[in-house]
């Protein structure tokens, strides 16, 4: 382990078929006023809407409300949260979803008191500290895949800049405590679990593609992409599946919990790419990933070639027999990409809701972060940006 670290996780997850439960326990913990943040339409088609407010309302919590939370969620539905909090002193955010719905809530957790600047300027433009009081934030997890539920992170788009900004926040804004239910999962749709499914293994292989050797984080990374693999098939067979849908999520909660970051410099260049790919079409995060990872990592894997071949060989199966390290790392490309055919991931950027001529103000508002095994160019971003159509 070659990078020193310190490694502290806040976030209490209570995981299984009976966690909520937990909420008659953890709702005490706080003041009177709970706001629940939800999407669009999910949690009242399945029921989950009335059983939290049952037992918030059984704990003597006042409820107030934020729904409508969208898909890659924007600063205008944020500052509507924010408002609801300083009307009504809110004590809780309880997130019930997907990522974009706990990063929503987290969005307005760090923004609601922020009175000395623009907070979406403070906070996703400049990264600068959190220095106001932060509204404590809890989840229900409905949408397996961002890891939002254990973490700081919170995506917020601005879509008057066209700018889909991630921040990670520190321990004191990661939820106090999430529910993980797999069987909230059984309702997703095949399209958005395995977009979901995609952005799991996108984070443990943006942790994975950096650095010589093969450290321990690297080891937990490879079985943690070969149970995501194996799971994703048992599920994509029979939904409802709960060993599966089980091992789904808890996967993509350790994939960017910041445990399997340890002592990595990581990548996660392919993130930069989608958030702006995101700004323009609003596509499902996980699709935009699977089709710029391919692409991407065609560019780079020469830089890194020690790590594909190990990619290769022990997540993907490939024997080495006669061929050249060279083909061997391909070949492990190559079975990533028949892995997406596979489970009808999208890779077309078209199919996306991309045009060409979006390609360069994509490439060019993309941020570079220089880690990794090669410090992409703009002109090489759009060069991976083409190859996807
Ligand atoms: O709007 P509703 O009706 O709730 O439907 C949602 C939404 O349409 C639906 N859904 C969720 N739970 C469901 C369900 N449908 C049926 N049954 C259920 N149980 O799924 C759709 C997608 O939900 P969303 O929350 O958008 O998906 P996801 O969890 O993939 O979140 C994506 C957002 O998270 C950000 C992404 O950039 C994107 O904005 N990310 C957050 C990260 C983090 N916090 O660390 C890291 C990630 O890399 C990512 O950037
Ligand atoms: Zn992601």
């Amino acid at each position: 382990m070659q990078l020193d670290f310190s490694y502290y996780n806040p976030t209490t997850i209570h995981f299984g078929k009976d966690s909520l439960a937990k909420l008659k326990e953890e709702a005490p913990k706080y003041g009177k006023t709970v706001m629940l943040v939800y999407g669009r339409n999910a949690i009242k088609a399945n029921g989950l809407y009335d059983k939290v407010v049952a037992i918030l309302e059984q704990a003597g919590k006042k409820v107030v409300e934020l729904s409508g939370v969208m898909p890659n969620p924007t600063l205008e539905k944020m500052r509507e949260g924010v408002q609801i909090v300083r009307d009504h002193n809110v004590s809780l955010i309880l997130a019930v979803g997907g990522g974009s719905v706990i990063d929503c809530a987290k969005g307005i957790s760090v923004s609601a008191y922020c009175e000395d600047q623009d907070p979406f300027v403070k906070y996703w433009c400049e990264f600068k500290d959190v220095d106001n009081e932060v509204v404590p934030v809890a989840s229900i997890l409905t949408m397996v895949g961002t890891g939002s539920e254990m973490n700081g992170g919170s995506v917020i788009t601005n879509e008057e800049t066209k700018y889909k900004a991630g921040r990670v926040f520190p321990a004191h804004v990661f939820p106090k405590f999430s529910i993980l239910n797999p069987e909230y999962t059984f309702t997703v749709s095949q399209y958005q679990m395995v977009s979901g499914v995609f952005d799991t293994m996108s984070h443990l292989m943006e942790q994975y593609f950096s650095d010589k050797g093969a450290n321990t984080t690297d080891y937990v990374i490879e079985s943690l992409l070969k149970s995501s693999i194996d799971n994703l098939r048992v599920a994509l067979k029979a939904p409802n599946d709960y060993e599966a849908r089980s091992n789904l999520m808890w996967n993509a909660t350790l994939a960017l919990n910041t445990l399997t970051g340890l002592s990595k410099s990581q990548d996660w260049q392919v993130h930069m790419i989608e958030h702006q790919l995101g700004a323009y079409t609003d596509c499902a995060h996980g699709m935009g990933l699977a089709a710029i990872s391919l692409p991407y990592y065609r560019l780079i894997y020469k830089f890194g070639l020690e790590k594909f071949v190990r990619f290769a060989t022990q997540v993907w199966g490939i024997a080495a027999e006669d061929k050249t390290d060279e083909e061997i790392a391909l070949a492990g490309i190559d079975a990533l990409e028949a892995f997406t055919k596979e489970c009808g991931i999208v890779t077309s950027l078209e199919e996306l809701g991309a045009t060409k001529e979006m390609l360069p103000k994509i490439a060019e508002s993309t941020i570079i972060l220089g880690g990794g095994y090669h410090a992409i160019t703009t002109q090489e971003i759009q060069q991976v940006l083409e190859a996807c159509f």
